[in-house]
């Protein structure tokens, strides 16, 4: 087998700085300016992705190729009431930055308002979107007014007919007027997420870098990942970081800049010749558990600890059932505290010892978590 992940040591691909003399995980060090909860390798919370709907347009071959899927009934998705209600506990308990995630979030009816009500929760410092980006030119004048700040955006292939093999029903002339649109009326900075798989989109690596550095959009490579079910992920379909890496830097210098506060899923690294920036998000060959202050909120209510758990806890019955704010932050901080989760290092380790088998657990779907 020719994996690329042979030979790799999972301890070498952490920063130094990260451990301690008996191997364990400083994280205190980046997080410790929060108070909120702590699990059990010393990660704090400070990140929610909340997922407003499962509902999608596009039927990505990564994500959802599936046309029929049993979808949450309407009657268990969260109200936008009981989303803020949600939210706030979360702020108080120590989260700084939210998400708003899908399926994809702008096909709920109503979005903007929603923004707006997150958009004046007291000690949130940051609040954007994950979208495919097919309505956003419609939408992103509303979201903006309502205080969203931020877009991020997938644009696998600028071939259209590629796009639409690889969302299946996507229109990528739609989705750059949207994204146009959102960086004409400030929602940036803007960064565009490809996934890359081996034999599909590779070849667009120079050509997607480039986008971003005409329109100065932070480009995002992916390495494709085993989440879900349905996706037929396979390891040798993974196009790595080191390989995306070497093609951009055949062309143009690249100084690496890091993890945005450490623990961003993305490293960034910069254009030597000034012409913006460019980021890779290697999960599979370089994963970032370390630093992992994520929480996931589904659209019907279940609160999921990492992206690739079977199961969520769930808040909307003890939620519609009358429990107390307090109660509430109660179990979340409960949660957070047992929480164990380091399913991409783990995964590392079995690819590493040619041990891994990608169905070995039903995980949730992507469409329910929002990446
Ligand atoms: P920024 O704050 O703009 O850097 O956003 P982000 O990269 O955290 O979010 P985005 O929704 O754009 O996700 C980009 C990719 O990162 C998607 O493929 C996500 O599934 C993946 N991703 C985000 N968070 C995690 C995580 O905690 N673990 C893993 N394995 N992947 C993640
Ligand atoms: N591997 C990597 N990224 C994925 N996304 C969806 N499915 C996968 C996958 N299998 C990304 C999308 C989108 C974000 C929410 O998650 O490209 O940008
Ligand atoms: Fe594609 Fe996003 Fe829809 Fe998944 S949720 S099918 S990645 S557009
Ligand atoms: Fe966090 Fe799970 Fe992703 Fe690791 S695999 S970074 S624990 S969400």
């Amino acid at each position: 087998m020719s994996a690329v992940w042979e030979g790799r040591s999972l301890l070498l691909r952490r920063p130094a700085f990260l451990f301690g003399q008996n191997g364990s995980i400083l994280v205190e060090e980046i997080t410790r300016k929060t108070s909120g909860p702590q699990d059990t390798l010393g990660r704090h919370l400070q990140d929610l992705r909340i997922s407003v709907t499962d509902r999608c347009n596009f039927r990505c071959l990564y994500c959802m190729p599936l046309d029929e899927y049993t979808w949450i009934r309407k009657a268990e998705i969260l109200t936008f009431e009981e989303i803020v209600r949600l939210a706030r506990i979360f702020v108080d308990l120590g989260v700084r930055k939210i998400r708003l995630t899908g399926g994809e979030p702008l096909v709920r009816q109503d979005l903007p308002i929603l923004v707006r009500q997150l958009a004046g929760l007291q000690g949130l410092s940051e609040l954007s979107l994950t979208t495919n980006g097919a309505y956003l030119a419609d939408l992103a004048p509303d979201l903006k007014a309502a205080g969203l700040k931020r877009v991020n955006v997938s644009i696998d292939s600028l071939d259209a007919q590629k796009f639409k093999k690889i969302t299946k029903r996507g229109d990528l002339a739609k989705v750059l007027a949207g994204v146009f649109t959102a960086n004409r009326i400030g929602l940036r900075p803007i960064k565009i997420n490809a996934v890359i798989e081996k034999g599909l989109n590779d070849d667009e690596i120079l050509s997607l870098a480039d986008f971003g550095r005409i329109h100065l959009f932070s480009m995002r490579f992916i390495e494709y990942m085993d989440v879900g079910n349905a996706n037929s992920w396979r390891s040798d379909k993974i196009v790595t970081k080191a390989e995306i890496l070497s093609i951009i830097r055949r062309q143009y210098p690249l100084r690496e800049m890091g993890r945005s506060g450490g623990t961003a899923p993305a490293v960034d690294f910069e254009y030597v010749d000034g012409r913006g920036d460019v980021g890779v998000i290697s999960s599979v060959t370089e994963p970032f558990c370390f630093g992992c202050t994520r929480a996931r909120l589904t659209a019907d209510g279940r609160l999921v600890t990492c992206l690739f758990s079977e199961k969520g806890f769930d808040l909307k019955s003890p939620l519609r059932q009358g429990a107390t704010d307090q109660q509430l932050s109660s179990m979340i901080q409960g949660i957070w505290e047992k929480r164990v989760d380091r399913y991409s290092e783990e995964r590392l380790e079995a690819l590493t010892a040619n041990q891994y088998d990608a169905s070995h657990r039903r995980k949730i779907e992507m469409i329910s978590l929002g990446g």
